[in-house]
């Protein structure tokens, strides 16, 4: 590709998909086109756009003939330099993305599920083939957190990432929180402000954070991750009661995706997870991400912003539209490997099991209100290694139960799991009991 970067003029984009991203990146190339000229030296022109629907309605200041529904012309298309791939699924975009990558062009994508199941294969085949392949736009929209992994901490050994990667997630806690409202509710409204889908089984679930998670995970530590190995535990699950307990308790309940580095293991998992007030993430509300990394040499790190939307993450998209083009112009591709380590010096490594995993809890016991019962618990938590940190217990409620509300200190998973199974057959139990993973964030 660096053959004739002298002689370019200018760089031709070949758009697949103007949907919500694809219209985002044609406004900003159009109104900022002059400011990305001089940044670069020569203009970004849109050569080519494929789209399904071709009698849907296109944005403002684009030109008809740019349309078409033929993929050969862009992913074949000479004048097409980088191709920017915004469909979003498997396939065909998996497919266009691998074609684009055979013919030699860049490759930008903001196609987060494709690369958390099949990113390896395509980070291989970018790297093999000697084009760039950037995707700024999978991980938390506007914010630059895949530039800031693989270039200013690249020195840094990555210790922990806490990432509030789900703004639709974060909205409904943040409604909850505030508001006091269920879960159901706190959703329907959502759905009502545009910030969540029909089906937002994705968002909820957990699903989109764990893909987001995955490929931090892979360009943080430089492992192939299996996708399936990242426990994903939703926020349907939440109830106001245990919002209003972790409250009193100077904590936030946010659905994180959490990375560490374990003794030459790693944990990946995302839940419903208590963070201390004090924490910075803890203050992350409404649509807004944000993700806190700690490296070996600089610390603590904050990266804050928009995690969706058609201007931010058409900002990450184009953002990645100059970062190729500058490699383009100045013979550079593949400076930067797409997974951010070289495919020699990345180093498989495993994903614990969530049972392995040790961590603080949050739980909520539905007792009879008799003297025995918090002993019978206490005994049992000794018994499976659970120290308790604190105790909350109310008064008598009118069934005659109460609830009984306890933190730990740092505890293995299955130790914890067995322990409940053990507790939940208690007679003096009326209900199952309440679990929140707890986090300090450090
Ligand atoms: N929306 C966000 O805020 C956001 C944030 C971060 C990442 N992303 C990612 O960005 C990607 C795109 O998301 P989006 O929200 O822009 O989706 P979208 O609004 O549904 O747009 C997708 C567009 O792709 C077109 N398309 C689908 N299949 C096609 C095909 N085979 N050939 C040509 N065009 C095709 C559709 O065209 P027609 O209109 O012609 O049917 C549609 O307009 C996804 O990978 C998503 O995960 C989105």
């Amino acid at each position: 590709m660096g053959r004739d970067f002298r002689m370019k003029n200018k760089i031709g984009i070949g758009l697949i998909g103007l949907g919500t991203v694809g219209s985002g990146v044609v406004d900003i190339l159009r109104r900022n086109g002059d400011l990305i000229r001089r940044r670069l030296g020569v203009p970004v022109e849109i050569v080519r756009i494929v789209r399904k629907d071709t009698n849907k309605s296109l944005p403002a200041g684009l030109s008809p003939e740019v349309i078409t529904t033929d993929i050969r012309e862009v992913i074949e298309n000479p004048d097409v330099d980088i191709v920017v791939e915004v469909i979003g699924g498997f396939e065909p975009a998996k497919g266009y993305i691998l074609q684009a990558i055979e013919n030699g062009k860049h490759v930008v994508t903001a196609n987060k599920a494709l690369l958390a199941v099949s990113g390896e294969e395509l980070y291989r085949a970018a790297s093999r083939r000697g084009v760039d392949l950037y995707f700024e736009g999978s991980v938390c929209g506007g914010i630059p957190i895949i530039k800031a992994i693989r270039e200013g901490l690249s020195a840094n050994r990555i210790e922990s990432i806490y990432g509030i990667v789900n703004g639709t997630s974060n909205f409904i806690m943040t409604k909850m929180t505030r508001e006091g409202k269920g879960f159901e509710e706190a959703l329907r409204e959502t759905q009502a402000l545009g910030y969540a889908e029909a089906d937002p089984a994705l968002d909820i679930e957990g699903i989109d954070a764990a893909h987001k998670l995955a490929i931090l995970v892979n360009i943080a530590f430089g492992t192939p991750v299996d996708f399936k190995a990242i426990y994903t535990e939703g926020i349907s699950g939440i109830s106001p009661v245990d919002i209003r307990y972790a409250t009193e308790l100077n904590y936030r309940v946010k659905l994180l995706a959490i990375a560490k580095m374990r003794a030459g293991c790693i944990e990946a998992r995302v839940h419903p997870t208590m963070v201390p007030n004090s924490h910075l993430i803890a203050t992350v509300e409404g649509i807004f991400n944000a993700v806190y990394i700690t490296g070996d040499a600089v610390g603590p790190t904050l990266f804050y912003g928009r995690g969706a939307g058609d201007l931010p993450t058409g900002s990450a998209v184009a953002g990645d539209i100059l970062d190729v083009a500058r490699n383009i112009l100045t013979g550079n591709s593949g400076r930067v490997p797409p997974a951010a380590f070289r495919e020699e010096g990345r180093v498989p490594l495993r994903i614990m099991d969530i049972n392995e995993i040790e961590s603080m809890y949050y739980f909520r016991f539905t007792v009879q209100d008799k003297p025995s019962v918090l002993s019978r618990i206490s005994g049992i938590l000794g018994d499976h290694q659970i120290s308790i940190a604190s105790v909350i217990q109310k008064g008598r409620s009118d069934g005659g139960n109460v609830p009984l509300v306890m933190m730990t200190h740092e505890a293995v998973e299955r130790n914890v799991k067995s322990a409940l199974e053990e507790i939940n057959r208690l007679d003096a139990v009326s209900e199952k009991t309440t679990m929140i993973r707890v986090e300090e964030g450090k």
